[in-house]
């Protein structure tokens, strides 16, 4: 009987793109994603551990899987990402019931360990670092299983060289590695066939894409290479492939944001005019002590530039509160520079000590959590106030959205998304396919989702009819 497979992703796109090429490796095999996870013989539990609460998620989880497990003979569990990464060992320890624990550079040997497992007794592997082999080393280059069938993620990069102190990041998923130029147009233009339409570029720092590739070719004796190829030149080279119509990225650093990239994105009409830019703090000297190479006043600098240079674009970004030392006056600069740059929508977190991190040693600089969650409550109202005033800002006007599907809350409803990324929910006569362009009058705005009708009907998906599957946590 075929087997069946279900994945449940925590974490960011990153993680669930990593998610997608474990079910494509399992489809691969001849396994079948189950309809319901009691249906399914293997459970994936794809973990991270950017943020609090990822310990007890997972053990939690995992407390509710151990009947399930033990109710069928057959039954695998399989515990991978980030915080297996960073644990290792003490996923085992903790639930000696899990098959296989593999961390986030065994994410092409998801099926070999499964094999491995058969028998009933659990396999742990961790690499310490990406495999310089072929397509070991990027997720993109793996069989998938995409979530959305207009949509597709390509990695661009894998790990992190930066060293900001809050971060885990850099030791889970290692040193910097750009993929190569060449296999990324290679990958989009494949996507492209496929019917995809849109693509979403994926690195921690697409910034300082090429950079390593550069370096190497230096290391190699060639002494006249520019440092090439760069950022901007994969938005320009993606952005011609014939077929896609929307280019997206996430995440740049505001430290390596160069006017290039800029350009790029105003000069490329397929790149969406959306730059996410996490701004962290407004205050220096907490810029200083997460090493974030920036300070308010030059990231607003870097945002009135990319504003002037690429026309409507929306800016969204990502805060922490509470970092350890934040004094009243840090948090008020935080929330000075936060009114200034007029985000359209941002994440909002509270800091939480990752365990290896620098940050997690100035433990006698903690901020009591009940200062770190007002600090976060009075974050929150700029927040949103600028996210209304720029939703506002959408009303009368026509925008193109990509169908998403019906509206979750009113079947009458269609849910689409807008180049800048916002969504829109939008009356329409006609129901249409998921992935389809349409034209939608904007005569509403709320703080997450603009409302409007339908207008005109554009170009029908060329894909084939999927089902989605939600990422959680
Ligand atoms: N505490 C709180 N927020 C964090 N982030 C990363 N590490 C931490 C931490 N230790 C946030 C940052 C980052 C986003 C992905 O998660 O804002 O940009
Ligand atoms: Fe973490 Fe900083 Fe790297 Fe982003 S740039 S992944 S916040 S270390």
């Amino acid at each position: 009987m075929t087997r069946k497979y279900a994945v449940r992703t925590f974490g960011c796109q990153m993680n669930a793109h990593d998610s997608e090429r474990i079910a494509g490796l399992f489809e691969h095999e001849g396994m079948e994603r189950a309809a319901h996870e009691d249906e399914a013989d293997v459970i994936v539990l794809n973990t991270c551990c950017i943020r609090e609460n990822a310990d007890d998620k997972l053990y939690g989880t995992l407390g509710w899987l151990k009947p399930w497990k033990e109710a069928g003979i057959d039954r695998q569990i399989v515990v991978a990402g980030c915080l297996a990464q960073k644990d290792k060992e003490r996923v085992r320890e903790r639930a000696p019931f899990v098959d296989v624990v593999m961390g986030t550079h065994n994410v092409h040997r998801a099926v070999d360990l499964l094999k491995a497992t058969a028998g009933g007794a659990g396999i742990t592997e961790i690499f310490d670092e990406a495999v310089i082999d072929d397509h070991a080393l990027f997720p993109s280059a793996l069989p998938v299983r995409r979530e959305k069938s207009y949509n597709a993620w390509v990695t661009i990069q894998i790990g992190c060289d930066n060293t900001c102190t809050y971060c885990i990041v850099p030791s889970v998923r290692g040193a910097e590695i750009s993929r190569p130029f060449a296999d990324i147009v290679a990958e989009v233009t494949d996507l492209a066939a496929q019917g995809v339409t849109e693509v979403t570029l994926l690195g921690q720092n697409v910034n300082s894409y090429g950079r390593d590739l550069s370096l190497e070719q230096r290391r190699l004796g060639d002494h006249d290479v520019r440092v090439r190829p760069q950022f901007a030149d994969l938005l320009r080279s993606v952005g011609a492939v014939e077929g896609i119509r929307r280019v997206r990225f996430t995440s740049p650093h505001p430290k390596d944001m160069t006017t290039d990239v800029l350009h790029a994105m105003a000069e490329t009409p397929d790149v969406c005019e959306h730059l996410h830019y996490p701004l962290q703090s407004g205050s220096d000297r907490v810029l200083a002590l997460m090493h974030r190479g920036y300070t308010g006043a030059r990231y607003l600098e870097r945002l009135a530039e990319a504003r002037r240079i690429i026309h409507d674009l929306a800016v969204t970004t990502d805060i922490i509160v509470g970092f350890p030392g934040e004094t009243e006056a840090d948090f008020t600069a935080s929330l000075e520079v936060a009114a200034e740059a007029k985000f359209d929508s941002a994440y909002l977190f509270i800091y939480s000590p990752r365990e290896g991190t620098a940050a997690a040693e100035m433990t006698e600089h903690f901020v009591d959590p009940a200062v770190a969650g007002e600090r976060f409550d009075r974050m929150k109202v700029v927040l949103d106030r600028t996210a209304v005033l720029k939703h506002r800002e959408r009303i009368g006007r026509t925008e193109e959205v990509i169908v998403e599907g019906r509206n979750k809350r009113d079947e009458t409803m269609l849910t689409g998304r807008t180049r800048q990324n916002k969504l829109v929910h939008f009356a329409s006569n006609e129901m249409l396919r998921v992935g389809t362009y349409a034209q939608v009058l904007i005569t509403d705005a709320a703080r997450f989702h603009l409302s409007g009708h339908l207008v005109e009907v554009g170009d029908a998906p060329q894909h084939k009819v999927r089902l989605s599957v939600q990422a959680v946590g």
